[in-house]
């Protein structure tokens, strides 16, 4: 349980090895943290990581989890439980981008991606939400995306999948209210990080400390919807309402 100073004594991340992940841990671990859980497809890749992070008092322990396997996502939340105690905060990172034209050309590419990032979502945000109501607190993050705040044709697909992981996690957040337990939904604009190494940054891009930064606040003052950086909530206030043929034609291809 969160101390008195609002420090988790437990943290679990699924998508063990991504970079914003990893940032939004670094951040949040404090002195009386005791564990912490990588979730990742291959545990033997976030080893690295997990060595970076542990020191003595803190364990942090590498499980298996692939967003694309709902049947085994309660096991997973388990696993954790069972290696940390209550999860104080869970943070759900794991995603992938996809190239729009490739994705585009192979219809069952396009579905496993979507699948990964909107299925995989839900049942591994359900299999923490059931645990955090349990406990009867705790946070979970939802690393959602303002691609999911209007469709461009540089990324629909994508898009498409955040877009529907962002109206979940916030019918989710709703109906844990009173659980005591919270749900975070974070809209970051482009990110570097290993999911968009080798593209172009778009406006406003930002890097996974800035995105751990904001998200830490958010938690501290009990926020349910961040946008990272701040000022992309006013950008795409003003994009969702842009008319269809002059959106279509805005230079937003990053
Ligand atoms: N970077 C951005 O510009 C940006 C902007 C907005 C939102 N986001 C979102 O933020 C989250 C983290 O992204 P990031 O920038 O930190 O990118 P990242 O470093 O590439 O992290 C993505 C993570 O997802 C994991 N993953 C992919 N498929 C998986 C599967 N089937 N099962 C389990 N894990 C899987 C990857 O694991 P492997 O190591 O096994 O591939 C990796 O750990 C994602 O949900 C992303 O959509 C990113």
């Amino acid at each position: 349980m969160d101390n008195a100073f609002g420090e988790p004594q437990s943290i679990l991340l699924l998508g063990g090895t991504s970079e914003i992940g990893l940032a939004i841990v670094r951040r949040l671990v404090a002195p009386t943290t005791r564990h912490v859980v990588l979730a990742c497809r291959v545990p033997s890749a976030a080893e690295e990581q997990a060595a970076a992070i542990r020191r003595q008092g803190l364990a942090v322990h590498t499980i298996a989890y692939d967003a694309a396997d709902p049947a085994g996502h309660e096991a997973v939340v388990a696993r954790a439980v069972e290696l940390g105690g209550d999860i104080d905060v869970a943070i759900l990172a794991a995603g992938v981008l996809g190239e729009q034209a490739s994705l585009a050309a192979s219809p069952s590419e396009a579905a496993a991606a979507v699948s990964v990032n909107y299925t995989g979502g839900v049942s591994s945000a359900l299999a923490v939400a059931n645990r955090l109501r349990e406990q009867g607190h705790g946070a979970l993050v939802v690393l959602s995306s303002v691609a999911g705040e209007r469709a461009r044709k540089a990324n629909y697909i994508y898009g498409s999948s955040k877009a529907g992981l962002d109206a979940f996690a916030q019918g989710l957040a709703d109906d844990l209210h009173g659980s005591g337990a919270k749900v975070l939904v974070v809209r970051p604009g482009f990110v570097e990080s290993k999911m968009t190494r080798g593209l172009k940054p778009a406006p406003f891009a930002t890097t996974p400390d800035a995105v751990a930064d904001a998200v830490a606040a958010g938690l501290r003052r009990g926020a349910t919807t961040i946008w990272v950086p701040g000022a992309l909530r006013f950008v795409f206030s003003v994009l969702r309402h842009v008319p269809r043929p002059v959106y279509r034609k805005l230079p937003l291809d990053a």
